[in-house]
């Protein structure tokens, strides 16, 4: 044979060599399969290897380098190959496994935002109207954040272990959103007007049909030389009706906090006016309690340090808000796990 003979009869080897292997890993049902064609084509006594021992037989170096380099191509070929499907270990499906994939796939369901969120965001976006900045504080409190600062006596009942969640250190899981008024009174170190709202998480032992253990508020603080409580009632009069409707009737009722003096609590008029008498959300008073509010007292202007200052604060729980603006009867609805059942009947 001549050279040009021989190396015609390689070319047709390895082309026949590579048909042969697509054949093998078509038919291919198992890793096992794959395995064996592996060791069939790369193994030591294979048929690549017996390509290999022909190149000697070619004397010309040109046609020796050429030969080589398709042999060894169709080397990493088949290994490129046969690594990929055995690593992979997908693959080879039997018929009746092979997914139909002109089936439609499955609907995803939409998210929605939770009613504290609204709420907090309806609270916070009218707020943020009237010129409040949003303050952030600390869930874990020091007694003196929480208590001391806000003129609450050590002896005062709110200290108390049936109301409060203590840490081992002494710490506090905060009560009201409160100390947050000191914190942000502290942060601007004197300088007017202080106008913040502190929207947030807080804690008490508590747990029954109207109360969680865990719930949020809003706190609102306004500091200036000249406050008048006037310009208290305005803004949570003009604050409520923006939020349940123009129709609202806001009612304040004298009241006592530590850290305010004069205080007051707040109403809103109830969806059915007064005119239900048996009405299950106001019981058929007309009126919902929903926040605590009053003039800033000297004590707490002492403990951060502010002189001649006067200023109006104001405290509202949002889970009250959503439970009137949503017609919720149970507070524990709103932090169940069936939350999807209560989506269902109230959003
Ligand atoms: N911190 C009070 C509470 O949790 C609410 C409040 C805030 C009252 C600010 C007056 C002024 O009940």
């Amino acid at each position: 044979m001549t050279e040009k003979e021989i190396t015609e009869e390689i070319r047709e080897r390895i082309k026949k060599i590579k048909e042969e292997f697509e054949e093998e890993i078509k038919k291919s049902k198992s890793e096992e399969d794959i395995k064996r064609a592996k060791s069939k084509f790369l193994g030591k006594k294979g048929l690549i290897q017996e390509l290999f021992k022909i190149i000697p037989q070619i004397k010309e170096e040109e046609k020796r380098k050429e030969i080589g380099k398709l042999i060894n191509d169709l080397k990493e070929y088949i290994e490129e190959k046969t690594k990929y499907e055995s690593e992979s270990q997908i693959l080879i499906l039997k018929d009746e496994e092979i997914p139909d994939i002109t089936l439609p796939g499955r609907r995803g369901f939409l998210g929605s935002l939770h009613p504290i969120t609204i709420t907090l965001q309806k609270i916070i976006l009218i707020f943020e109207k009237m010129g409040f900045e949003v303050e952030h504080g600390p869930e874990i409190e020091d007694d003196w954040h929480n208590f001391t600062a806000l003129n609450i006596p050590p002896d005062h009942p709110a200290r108390d272990m049936q109301d409060t969640f203590y840490l081992e250190d002494g710490r506090l899981l905060r009560t009201h959103t409160s100390p947050v008024q000191i914190r942000a009174m502290l942060k601007r170190k004197g300088i007017l007007p202080v106008k913040i709202i502190a929207p947030g998480r807080v804690f008490r032992r508590d747990f029954d049909a109207t109360h969680s253990p865990v719930f949020h508020q809003v706190e609102g603080l306004f500091v200036d030389r000249k406050v008048k409580m006037s310009e208290l009632f305005g803004t949570l009069d003009f604050f409520f009706k923006k939020f349940f409707g123009e129709k609202t009737k806001v009612r304040f009722r004298p009241s006592y906090f530590p850290f305010t003096e004069p205080s007051a609590e707040v109403d809103v008029s109830c969806l059915c006016e007064g005119r239900d008498k048996n009405c299950k959300v106001c019981k058929g008073s007309g009126f919902l309690e929903v926040a605590g509010c009053g003039m800033v007292h000297p004590e707490v202007f002492k403990s951060v340090g502010y002189e001649n200052v006067q200023g109006f604060a104001f405290g509202m729980g949002v889970e009250r808000l959503a439970m009137i603006k949503f017609g919720i009867k149970d507070i524990r609805l709103l932090f169940g796990e069936n939350f999807s059942a209560f989506k269902k009947r109230f959003l």
